[in-house]
């Protein structure tokens, strides 16, 4: 009697859980995967997009972040995206050299005075036709991140071009960054972004180059003791999703999802502007590096050397396209 009662209430129990679970579908998990710390423009934005989508999608939709390369480091995360692996990225413009040669337009040296201009060339309708670039090898751009301009760290102080001449320099993936090193007779290596603390620390290579938001939060300014100012390239971001995940999202989904990215991106690029300046004051602060200004002649030289590079991707870029980018500087 008692087996029968409890066969009864257990056959019940899941014949209720079925009907339960079918009523309720699983919610769409969206992977966002980077590689720098929490404390920068893309680790705040991919936060605040989280927590966007938690307030207005709880339930449908979640967002899990990975910050510090810990699921991929940059050179995997394209991969992965197009197997499903991870839904959403926001690798640098630099970094997408295998699926498009347009992009390489934002390696140039020297291309851009400031972020306005950076800004005011990727919201035109030129900047906006380069969101697209991948999309024939399944990756659509769903907007640009800033982080800021670059800068030379270097184990040597750096004021002239002729002082980086034999240095190793770690880059990211580019051969327009290839090129510019070349051009001031350095050793470029393209190495991943998890691997430069540790390359700089035990001197395998003397230097590289990055925005001030990520030379201070990995710590390069406590390895590196000489930081030249030169603003001589660019660290935005695309923001990156797959074709298939994004046209696979429901309609209603879709387009909350995107209004909560770009207001994600909005704030991103807030926090990008004080960090450009907060967290260069914060190095100057710990003195353990120094940082260096170029006079006007100085920097001058670093143009002359570097500027060639542009000739000599011409062709893959577009010429109009790095017209229309530089007209963003007036
Ligand atoms: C780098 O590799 O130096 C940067 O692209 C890292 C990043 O995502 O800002």
């Amino acid at each position: 009697m008692f087996n029968k009662v409890s066969t009864i209430l257990a056959v019940s129990a899941v014949s209720t859980m079925l009907a339960f679970g079918s009523a309720i579908a699983a919610p769409i998990t969206i992977k966002f995967s980077h590689v720098v710390a929490e404390n920068t423009p893309k680790g705040q934005m991919c936060n605040k997009f989280k927590d966007l989508v938690a307030e207005r999608l709880g339930g449908k939709v979640v967002v899990e972040v990975f910050p510090n390369s810990q699921l991929f480091g940059d050179n995997k995360v394209l991969e992965a995206m197009l197997l499903g692996d991870v839904q959403l990225a926001a690798p640098s413009l630099s970094k997408f050299g295998r699926y498009t040669k347009a992009l390489q337009l934002f390696d140039l040296p020297f291309l851009f005075k400031d972020i306005e201009a950076v800004e005011r060339f990727q919201k035109s309708k030129a900047g906006q036709e380069l969101l697209l670039a991948t999309e024939k090898k399944g990756l659509i751009g769903l907007g640009y991140l800033h982080n800021g301009l670059k800068q030379l760290s270097s184990s040597k102080p750096l004021r002239v071009p002729a002082d980086a001449k034999g240095l190793k320099f770690r880059i990211q993936s580019s051969d327009v960054l290839a090129a510019q090193f070349k051009a001031i007779k350095a050793t470029p290596l393209k190495k991943p972004f998890s691997e430069v603390f540790t390359l700089l620390q035990t001197k395998a290579i003397d230097g590289q180059e990055n925005t001030w938001s990520n030379i201070y939060s990995k710590k390069f300014f406590e390895v590196q003791p000489y930081i030249t100012e030169t603003n001589h390239g660019l660290i935005d971001y695309l923001v990156v999703t797959s074709t298939e995940f994004w046209k696979g999202l429901p309609e209603d989904i879709r387009v909350e999802v995107k209004k909560a990215l770009d207001e994600a991106i909005a704030f991103g690029n807030s926090v990008a502007a004080q960090k450009a300046k907060g967290d260069r004051q914060t190095i100057i602060d710990s003195k353990r590096s120094e940082i260096l200004s170029l006079t006007k002649e100085e920097r001058t030289l670093w143009v002359e050397a570097m500027k060639p590079v542009w000739e000599k991707f011409e062709k893959e870029i577009g010429k109009d396209m790095i017209d229309a980018a530089f007209a963003a500087n007036q």
